[in-house]
């Protein structure tokens, strides 16, 4: 599984590309806001350093919500690094965007999905990825993770392309599950990513084996 990390923050995203292991970056303009990023020109600014740290996808989502806003903005998105996917609502001309984009070799990241059907239509259209939010659906009593296995099962069943991206992961657990039900991606804060380190056995034996180390050798 890809580790992305969900996050507009440069020194996260150093300290994640640091570790190793980080495979991509996703943004929304909501984190975006987080980081105080105001202005298209800053805020495009800021997805080249994004991509100038990481060597993989970068995220960057389009505000427009009318197709040929779309259409436009992911072309400039597109344009500003090789490493740059559009990332495009899952709304009806946001579906007809990403078959636009497909068409022309721009790699998009179908966001906001919540059901199979809208994971089913991301792939018709040919999305790299689409993105199914776990944590927002147990907000509401669902069950992010069942979604994202649902959605793995039906792209094998039909031999779809389009990468299962698990989105709104809020804690460690929310990545492990996303490991059981076999997500291509998933997209984490920080913490949740460090949270795979901890173990009380681990710093309990590392601990033992320092003690009897220095035991012998002073
Ligand atoms: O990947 C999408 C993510 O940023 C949304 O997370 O916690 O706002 O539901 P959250």
């Amino acid at each position: 599984m890809k580790f992305f990390i969900d996050t507009a923050n440069l020194e996260q995203i150093q300290e994640a590309y640091d570790l190793g292991v980080l495979d991509g970056v996703t943004t929304n303009p909501s984190l975006m806001a987080k980081e105080g990023i105001k202005g298209v020109q800053n805020q495009r600014e800021h997805y080249v350093k994004i991509c100038k740290i990481v060597d993989g996808d970068v995220s960057a989502e389009v505000i427009a919500t009318d197709y040929e806003g779309m259409i436009r903005e992911g072309e400039e998105l597109a344009a500003l690094d090789p490493h740059i996917v559009v990332k495009v609502p899952c709304i009806a001309d946001g579906i007809k965007a990403i078959k636009y984009f497909t068409e022309k070799g721009i790699r998009t990241n179908c966001t906001l999905v919540f059901s199979v059907g809208q994971a089913l239509l991301a792939a018709k259209a040919g999305a790299t990825y689409v993105s199914p939010f776990i944590g927002r659906l147990d907000d509401i009593c669902g069950n992010g993770v069942r979604l994202v296995g649902d959605i793995v099962r039906m792209y094998r069943t039909y031999d779809y392309k389009t990468q299962v991206l698990a989105a709104s992961i809020r804690n460690t657990k929310h990545i492990i599950d996303c490991v059981e039900v076999g997500a291509d991606v998933a997209t984490c804060p920080l913490g949740a990513i460090k949270g795979l380190l901890n173990h009380p056995l681990t710093d309990a034996g590392l601990k033992k084996f320092l003690e009897d180390y220095r035991k012998v050798n002073g």
